[in-house]
């Protein structure tokens, strides 16, 4: 019996658990053992829930606790949950996050301590909530040279901007409403100015190459200034206003931006619509590669945290290596990507 600690019980929190007790006889197939979890971080109480049995208050109970081996980081935001973490894999515990803040910003200093205690740091729902991107980007797409990846990666502002364009709803009731889907980061700021699709490609580009993209360093505009009027005009002419996060291997080194976009119905991307964001790769020897599923909301995204769980209990003691180092990634200058 494999024992997880999860921290944080918000809408991915929650979803980790409803999936690992809905789906627990298929899981222990898969992997060859029960998974169960044994302890919930939160700072809340839970009245009826049936966490409450298991829910603590206090961060030690869980990082020294001999029998949790896993541990799943859903807290969201880069303090505390980078201490917790760190503190976590230090105890010989794999760590399998949602937390692309944490992923982009401390990425390669948790790989390396993974990789030294032979457990595992694991981050497949970081990126595109229900969409397998990183694992494809380690494994399958591995013998390639990666040229570009190019993305609808939030899903919040592709909602709002679908919902804009096919309702004329306005931007701060769609916004809302995201937010109560549970798609929408704790901040929405994130969301709205491009900064989680920042986080996401930095996060991407860092693996195919295997050297960091800081996230600072990547041109980024979001939605906010895209007004009723523009999403009219571009509707006029047929096209539609899309957020993307792209990157691009130019020469030596790597161009990359989020902005938003005008594209037509030829555009391979133009029916992503709603919560779902697609991820294009164009590698030197598979050619264009894509994937498409629901960018963010609970059960999609809390899946995506669960097939790091089996992996890293199916791999106890062994580190799967990610070859992403802190070496500085050598970046196309901010302007020069934009133009
Ligand atoms: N707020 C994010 C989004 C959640 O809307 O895409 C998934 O990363």
């Amino acid at each position: 019996m494999v024992k997880v600690g999860v921290l944080g019980y918000g809408t991915v929190g929650s979803g980790v658990v409803e999936i690992l007790e809905k789906n627990k006889d298929i899981i222990a197939k898969r992997v060859g053992q029960e998974i169960s979890v044994k302890a919930v971080l939160d700072l809340r109480d839970f009245p009826g829930d049936p966490v409450e049995k298991v829910l603590v208050h206090d961060f030690d109970i869980v990082a020294n606790d001999p029998e949790i081996s896993i541990v799943v980081e859903t807290m969201g935001g880069v303090h505390p949950a980078y201490e917790f973490v760190k503190t976590c894999l230090e105890n010989g515990k794999s760590v399998c996050t949602s937390n692309k803040a944490l992923v982009a910003a401390y990425g390669p200093e948790l790989l390396a301590l993974a990789e030294e205690k032979n457990i595992n740091f694991l981050f497949e729902a970081s990126v595109g909530g229900g969409i397998p991107i990183i694992r494809p980007l380690k494994t399958s797409l591995a013998p390639d040279e990666i040229l570009e990846i190019s993305g609808i990666l939030n899903g919040t502002t592709n909602y709002i901007l679908t919902e804009m364009t096919e309702k004329g709803s306005d931007f701060d009731s769609v916004l809302k409403d995201a937010q109560d889907k549970g798609y929408a980061e704790k901040d929405p700021t994130a969301d709205v100015e491009g900064y989680d699709a920042c986080r996401k490609i930095a996060i991407l580009t860092s693996l195919a190459y295997g050297k960091q993209l800081d996230f600072e360093d990547i041109y980024t505009e979001g939605i906010t200034r895209i007004t009723d009027r523009d999403i009219a005009y571009a509707k006029k002419m047929g096209a539609k206003v899309k957020i993307f996060g792209s990157s691009k291997k130019v020469g030596d080194k790597v161009s990359a931006m989020v902005a938003p976009q005008l594209i037509y119905p030829e555009h391979p991307l133009y029916s992503v619509d709603g919560v779902f964001n697609a991820i294009l790769v164009k590698g030197n020897m598979v050619g264009d590669v894509m994937f498409y599923g629901q960018g963010a909301g609970k059960l999609a995204t809390a899946s995506a945290v669960v097939s790091d769980v089996m992996d890293a209990a199916k791999h106890a003691g062994v580190n799967i290596i990610t070859l992403w180092d802190a070496e500085k990634l050598d970046l196309v200058a901010a302007e020069d990507a934009r133009n």
